[in-house]
């Protein structure tokens, strides 16, 4: 049986490869296990991807150009269209004919953010990963890239293990995790753990919790954490949400993106105000909890990147493990891989 760190995925679900803002109408090449896309923007808005890879000599479309609402490669300039198809050869003789390949085209969408890509057979009918926070106006985000050296199934047992707070000691929202409860099925694992917060944004004042641990007041808050294949989400209390959308890239190479949202619902009087002025309150917060995010992560790939060499150097190694949750976890990896 193939270990868990060197599982692929099941293709059958919506895959987030880049974030809206990163998609123009200059090519953008992203890798999503193992295959090698093309994301554009049409003239219209619209975003197309395709297969990074020209049939003509197989160089990468994604060094290429986009001519109005058509990807040109940059080594002969044939240009395809958003189904995939060459309609142009720019030096082709009258009695030549355009060749009828076809680039793979994927399933494509932009929502909350992000572009989503489905990987596996189409017309499956299989629901994106919602995010309503992203556009609620009660929510500020901060959105950190992980980019790590290491199998999708160690970020996972990762973002699934809260006894790892030891790790990130003054800078994460809660100390003093206990797993109460673990719920699973062939779909997603939930771990339910109790926990000590600080985390409480009803006053302005509380957020400087956040900054200077002295002023911390600790509270128990149950603390929730679900792996709702093939990505993440975790709630502390009421107030705390956090998601994190996987893109594997192959066994030793992982992107995801981290999504913090800090609440406002409990500042009612802010409700009351105008919309615009909601919604430019959101963006001008938007990325507040950056450098808090980024300083949690790089924490996590440090340790994610020695596990994943120590595999390496030895694939047989067991280690010792106490959090049933892991387990949960690996069922799932491997169910969702065998239904694929
Ligand atoms: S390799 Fe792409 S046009 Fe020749
Ligand atoms: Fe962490």
């Amino acid at each position: 049986m193939y270990s868990v760190r060197e599982i692929g995925i099941n293709p059958n679900h919506w895959y987030v490869v880049a974030r809206s803002c990163e998609v123009t109408t200059q090519p953008h090449a992203v890798t999503l296990w193992k295959e090698s896309i093309v994301l554009y923007r049409q003239n219209d808005g619209k975003i197309c991807a395709l297969e990074d890879r020209c049939p003509h000599r197989f160089v990468k479309l994604s060094a290429g150009e986009v001519q109005g609402n058509y990807l040109e490669c940059a080594y002969h300039g044939w240009q395809f269209d958003d189904q995939g198809k060459c309609i142009s050869i720019p030096y082709l003789t009258e009695k030549q004919k355009l060749p009828r390949c076809q680039l793979r085209r994927y399933p494509v969408q932009e929502a909350d953010g992000f572009i989503w890509v489905f990987l596996g057979e189409e017309n499956q009918n299989i629901p994106r990963f919602q995010i309503p926070e992203w556009d609620h106006l009660n929510y500020i985000a901060t959105v950190s890239v992980i980019e790590t050296q290491a199998h999708y199934s160690y970020l996972i047992e990762n973002l699934m293990d809260m006894y790892h707070g030891h790790l990130h000691q003054d800078w994460q929202a809660w100390t003093d995790a206990k797993l109460e409860n673990i719920k699973e099925t062939d779909q997603e694992v939930h771990g339910y753990y109790q926990a000590q917060s600080y985390y409480k944004i009803d006053k302005i004042w509380s957020i400087s919790q956040l900054f200077f641990p002295s002023l911390r007041q600790l509270h128990p808050e149950p603390l929730t954490v679900s792996y709702l294949y093939p990505h993440w989400v975790s709630s502390l209390g009421s107030d705390f949400k956090i998601y994190c959308l996987f893109c594997p890239i192959n066994e030793t190479s992982t992107r995801a993106y981290l999504i913090h949202f800090t609440s406002l619902n409990a500042f009612w009087r802010l409700h009351k105000l105008p919309i615009w002025f909601r919604r430019g309150l959101k963006n001008m917060l938007f990325g507040s909890a950056q450098k808090l995010l980024d300083g949690l992560v790089h924490q996590d790939v440090v340790m994610m990147e020695q596990e994943q060499q120590a595999f390496l150097e030895n694939p047989q190694q067991k280690g010792y493990e106490f959090n049933p949750v892991l387990g949960s976890v690996q069922r799932l990896i491997r169910k969702q891989v065998e239904l694929s």
